[in-house]
């Protein structure tokens, strides 16, 4: 364990006024781009992530604590987000607070709500990762695939079944369908 005293644990419902401001915090700023104003969660397209949070199906989330603070967070929802594929597939958003970052905590929350996924019974999951977000690494580390593109984004999807998942194949747009 790179960072000792850190607990996985599911967010309670008091807790979910919080996934707007991890919701902030999953907007990639490429390096010298200005944050965004805060109010940006409340355009309708990210609303989508946090609207109503734990009253759907695929509403999932953990939080990384330690110290009695929330660090980082990972939720999933079957949503019309950036990552979407179909109805039944949950899509997911991650972050970690910048002082935070890079100390092994979005790895472990990204597996450990994999496993709750698989444990509920989904066959896959989704999500969306700007082409230039070093996160993508991350992703393909922990199996995600490449599904679809645009200029911009990867569209990544997560097989569940059970199983081991070596690496992702590595990179490259061949044979990968353009979001619709
Ligand atoms: C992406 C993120 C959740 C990863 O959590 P983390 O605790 O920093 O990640 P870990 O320490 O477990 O793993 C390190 C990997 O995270 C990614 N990463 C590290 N710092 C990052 C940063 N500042 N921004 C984006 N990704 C980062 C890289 O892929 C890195 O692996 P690499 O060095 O081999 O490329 C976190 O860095 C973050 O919140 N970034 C900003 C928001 C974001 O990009 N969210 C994802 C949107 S799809």
């Amino acid at each position: 364990m790179r960072y000792p005293g850190l607990e996985i644990r599911r967010m309670q419902p008091g807790e979910y006024g919080c996934l707007e401001e991890f919701l902030y915090q999953a907007i990639y700023l490429p390096p010298g781009v200005v944050p965004p104003p805060r109010d940006v969660v409340h355009l309708p397209e990210l609303r989508v992530y946090t609207d109503g949070f734990g009253t759907k199906k695929g509403d999932y989330c953990l939080v990384a604590q330690a110290e009695g603070w929330l660090l980082g967070a990972v939720w999933s929802r079957i949503m019309r987000d950036y990552g979407h594929i179909d109805d039944t597939t949950p899509s997911l958003a991650l972050s970690v607070l910048s002082a935070y970052r890079g100390q092994g905590i979005g790895t472990r929350l990204l597996h450990a709500l994999l496993s709750l996924l698989q444990g509920e019974g989904y066959g896959r999951v989704s999500l969306s990762v700007q082409k230039e977000n070093p996160a993508l690494h991350l992703y393909q580390r922990a199996g995600f695939e490449i599904w679809g593109q645009t200029d911009t984004e990867y569209r990544m999807l997560r097989d569940l079944a059970p199983g081991p998942h070596p690496p992702a194949a590595p990179l490259g747009p061949a044979g990968s369908p353009v979001f619709p």
